[in-house]
């Protein structure tokens, strides 16, 4: 098959499965449409500066976001200061911080360079700030009805226009940092029906002008063509400046229900189902081996295991000769007294193993909900609250297979099980995003979680999360223990030295690096998102990509075992969870990969605040698929040993 073919075949099917959208991005609108007659007052809320990739090499140069009205920008305040608005926890975790603004816009109603405010002083240690902040490419980010105001940009491949939220608070012309001070805001507008319109499309225009100064602002006359006069903000003296606004309402077709269409633009399409296409086949491939390789051997291992047994019986013993020399014949059937002694550390790796499977169930419904189109974009940080609510709700997932497992390891110590399970991974994501937030706190930026909202958080933490993961491990700790088919031996059994792959770092690296193949595009994606802030809504792409990765995972990690088991080594729990959370060391190689190839920080401090996240997610991602591992080989182990008759 050719590769056009494969796109092709992708083509179908993701019109048949998964987009109504040709761009793979499918949502519901949501939110009901806010209706404006005309005049009406529209509101622009502004909300925090976020870094973007700087014009000279495209690279991120920071990570901290800064709030609009934070002094030294001098960005006009509204009469009466600038007022909060209500925002929902995820949009608060993911950064958002949303003011009111003074821009003045009536539905309709053209303006021409209208002043905000005038003659605003920028002092030299300002002007460093503020020039700094230019060179770092930073962006503002106004919202206008729910939409982001954008830029007009051009995809380079297929030269598609599509918005690209956010616009540039200045721009470095000849070794020199301009400051944008005239904003031509473009607004189109769709009617709905008669006087009432519909906000779908926002674009902003900044500008550089010393004009501004001269102009009758106050009735409102732009200049035939603006000089080419830019703002620079002496770092020697004071400089002053003036605020100045346009705005254009053009009447436009598109429906309110497809507005956010041009703002979703899938980069690169042709990438991601590669890569699904890739990722597929080394899925297929996966199974395909692991069916041959332990469907055929391992029919035929249980058919002679019982043929002898039988043989036994039948002899009563007599030819003990040939059994015994069967008996000594290798193969996991030896290993059947031993393979279900519990593993070192079994509290440990129960806790993990429950803390693993909550988040499993977290990520899928949390994919699966974004995939239906529950999570619009224009309810900004739904998806993150999904997040945090569904594994808040999951805790009693957590509780119950981490009992359960613990249970069949045989523990001993409930008290620590029940204690530790609700609070290993949650205080070590929470020690850590405290630890990194003092880092942001300390410079002074607005990506700083609020107090109120970390206090928000430990309090669902300990009202709701504990509670529903004690319930779960009381339930858990209730139900009879999972049966092993083969009664432990008295004596554990020795394990003859294996080498080559089966040695635990070899079989980590080989198997780990499976899983991540079949995620690795997506999570570029993923970082893409999270460290430029963009929108991210490939879901269907991620859906099946984690469908995938599940696969893999499991896959693997039971071939391992497999050949372990084979090897005479029985000590499979730790090795399964390690073997298959592997990848997540690929994971952490990439962000370093991505740190030398996409960002170039200028402080140590945005360093830091990298590793530390790239080092959470890796870890989270380390217990998701070690979970996956250890659950496909339990099942294996369970369903081989029961095959067989023992004794
Ligand atoms: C506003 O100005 C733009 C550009 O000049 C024009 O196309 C549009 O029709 C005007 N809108 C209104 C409502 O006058």
């Amino acid at each position: 098959m050719r590769l056009s073919d494969l796109y092709s075949f992708g083509a179908i099917l993701s019109t048949l499965l998964l987009a109504p959208s040709p761009s793979f991005a499918f949502y519901v609108p949501g939110l009901a449409p806010t209706s404006y007659k005309e005049n009406d007052l529209v509101p622009l809320y502004v909300n925090h500066l976020t870094p973007a990739d700087s014009q000279q090499d495209r690279k991120l140069r920071s990570v901290f976001s800064f709030d609009y009205y934070h002094p030294p920008f001098h960005f006009c305040q509204p009469q009466g200061g600038p007022k909060d608005i209500r925002e929902s926890l995820g949009s608060i975790l993911f950064g958002d911080r949303i003011q009111t603004s003074p821009f003045i816009l009536h539905m309709k109603n053209n303006q021409s360079c209208k002043s905000v405010c005038r003659e605003q002083t920028f002092t030299p240690r300002e002007a460093v700030f503020v020039n700094k902040k230019i060179y770092q490419g930073y962006n503002l980010n106004w919202l206008i009805d729910g939409l982001p105001a954008a830029q007009l940009l051009k995809d380079p491949d297929s030269d598609q226009p599509f918005y690209s939220p956010g616009f540039a608070l200045g721009y470095v012309s000849e070794n020199q940092p301009v400051l944008n001070n005239h904003y031509d805001i473009v607004i189109d507008y769709h009617q709905a029906g008669p006087n009432n319109y519909r906000v779908v499309g926002v674009l902003v225009d900044p500008y550089s002008t010393r004009d501004s100064k001269f102009l009758d602002v106050d009735h409102g006359q732009c200049p035939d063509e603006f000089q080419n006069n830019p703002v620079v903000l002496s770092e020697e003296k004071d400089t002053t400046v003036t605020y100045t606004y346009s705005v254009f309402w053009i009447e436009s077709d598109t429906s309110f229900a497809t507005r956010w269409d041009k703002y979703l633009h899938v980069y690169d399409p042709k990438i991601h189902w590669f890569s699904l296409v890739n990722s597929a086949v080394i899925v297929t491939f996966l199974i395909g081996m692991v069916s041959t390789i332990l469907i055929r051997t391992l029919r035929k291992d249980i058919a002679r295991y019982n043929r002898l047994d039988q043989l036994a019986l039948d002899d009563f013993g007599g030819t003990s000769a040939v059994e015994d020399g069967v008996q000594e014949d290798s193969g996991w059937k030896l290993v059947h007294g031993d393979v279900f002694r519990p593993p070192k550390n079994p509290l440990f790796l129960s806790i993990m193993i429950g803390n693993g499977a909550q988040l499993f169930m977290m990520a899928g419904l949390t994919i699966a909900f974004a995939l239906l189109g529950l999570l619009s974009p224009s309810a900004r940080g739904s998806l993150a609250s999904t997040m945090v609510i569904l594994y808040t709700v999951f805790s009693f997932v957590g509780g119950y297979v981490s009992s359960r497992i613990y249970k069949f390891f045989h523990g001993e110590a409930w008290k620590r099980s029940f204690a530790i399970t609700p609070v290993a991974l949650p205080g070590l994501v929470f020690a850590v995003f405290f630890l990194l937030n003092l880092f942001v706190w300390a410079r002074g930026s607005s990506g700083a979680v609020p107090f109120t909202t970390m206090l928000i958080i430990v309090l669902i933490w300990f009202i709701i999360s504990v509670p529903l993961s004690l319930a779960g491990s009381w339930i858990g700790f209730k139900q009879p223990v999972v049966n092993a088919p083969c009664r432990t031996n008295q004596i554990p059994r020795q394990i003859p030295p294996s080498g080559g792959y089966l040695r635990p770092l070899p079989s980590m690296a080989l198997a780990g690096v499976l899983p991540f193949g079949a995620i690795f595009v997506e999570l570029y994606f993923i970082m893409n998102s999270l460290w430029f802030s963009k929108v991210y809504y490939m879901f269907g792409f991620l859906f099946i990509c984690y469908g995938l990765m599940i696969m893999t995972c499991a896959a693997v990690t039971v071939l391992m075992i497999y050949f372990l088991l084979c090897a005479e080594n029985y000590h499979w729990q730790w090795r399964s969870f390690c073997t298959a959370g592997a990848s997540a060391a690929y994971v952490f190689a990439s962000a370093l990969l991505y740190w030398i190839k996409d960002l170039s920080f200028g402080s140590w401090t945005s360093g830091v605040l990298y590793l530390g996240y790239s080092a959470l997610i890796s870890i989270l991602f380390f217990v998701l698929t070690g979970t996956i591992g250890f659950f496909a080989s339990w099942l294996f182990i369970l369903k081989i040993y029961k095959s067989i008759k023992v004794d």
